[in-house]
């Protein structure tokens, strides 16, 4: 058997195509969605990040800005420059891009981002929302995850889904977000034992742990669909996922490629964010 692909750049240019008619509609409606994104340092893996996002954005007519600050910047100008773009009507949707400088935490930065513009779904706020079940900005890569489930009809109702990681970024909003579509969830990490006896078990597997080949064919049961949200370099220094892609897909239903697979449904679902965002604002209005 060869699994089906999930191709996450045709599912974005179907979702993305939708969403340059929404922005041109809200533009109508006296509203020009807007995302701010702010880079500290030259990660070079972070600056083609941001590099994307403002792209993407341009590509169905959202207004951007890239803000790249240099390495030196210090916690208090950047907390003071979050609080600027909180009171900007022009900006819909903050995201500071991560890693920040090891002198800047990362946490106070998140925490003063307003919640109203939270498109990463980072905020204490947002996180416990999804935990609760009440509506907030989802974090980007599991809801795109997500999204690529229901592009092909999948119900988690009563499955088994195991997810190989546990940030707060992809592992553990990836988990509650499968726990809500009524799956039942084994979250694995750094310190699980015998992690393939549990990935035997799954008929989901997102595997989220950015390090090359954690999931190999023999860990596979039969069927399974594979979502591989590694973003890592094989030796030649190609991009590769987390999956042992070539073997895994002779085992699997479903498999997402990388590139190509859960990145750009990664930054679909920040664009789907800063739009949904923008069009709260005229539900607020007087
Ligand atoms: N660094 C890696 N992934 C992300 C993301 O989705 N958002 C932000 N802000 N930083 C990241």
């Amino acid at each position: 058997m060869s699994a089906q692909l999930i191709d996450g750049n045709a599912l974005s240019q179907h979702m993305r195509a939708d969403f340059a008619t929404r922005t041109q509609s809200l533009i109508t409606q006296g509203v020009h969605p807007g995302l701010a994104v702010i880079l500290v340092g030259d990660n070079p893996a972070s600056q083609v990040y941001v590099r994307n996002k403002v792209k993407a954005c341009e590509q169905v007519g959202i207004h951007s800005v890239l803000e790249k600050h240099p390495e030196t910047l210090s916690q208090a100008e950047l907390l003071e420059r979050v609080d600027q773009l909180n009171n900007d009507p022009r900006i819909h949707g903050i995201l500071v891009q991560l890693p920040l400088p090891a002198h800047i935490d990362a946490h106070r930065v998140i925490e003063a981002i307003s919640p109203a513009k939270d498109v990463d779904g980072f905020h204490v706020a947002s996180a416990g929302a999804l935990m609760t079940g009440l509506p907030a900005y989802w974090p980007c890569t599991p809801h795109g995850c997500m999204k690529m489930l229901e592009s092909i009809g999948y119900s988690l109702k009563g499955k088994h889904a195991v997810v190989m990681g546990r940030s707060n970024i992809v592992g553990k909003p990836m988990a509650l977000m499968l726990l809500q579509h009524n799956a039942t969830v084994t979250v694995c990490h750094s310190a699980t034992v015998n992690l393939k006896h549990h990935t035997l078990q799954a008929d989901v597997i997102i595997a989220a742990v950015g390090k090359r080949n954690v999931l190999t064919a023999d860990m596979v049961k039969p069927g399974a669909v594979v979502i591989d949200v590694g973003m890592n370099r094989d030796d030649a220094g190609k991009l590769c996922g987390d999956v042992d892609f070539e073997a895994v897909r002779q085992v699997a239903s479903y498999i997402t490629p990388v590139p190509g697979g859960v990145g750009p449904m990664t930054i679909t679902m920040l664009l789907a964010n800063t739009l949904d965002s923008a069009q709260q604002t005229l539900s607020v209005k007087p």
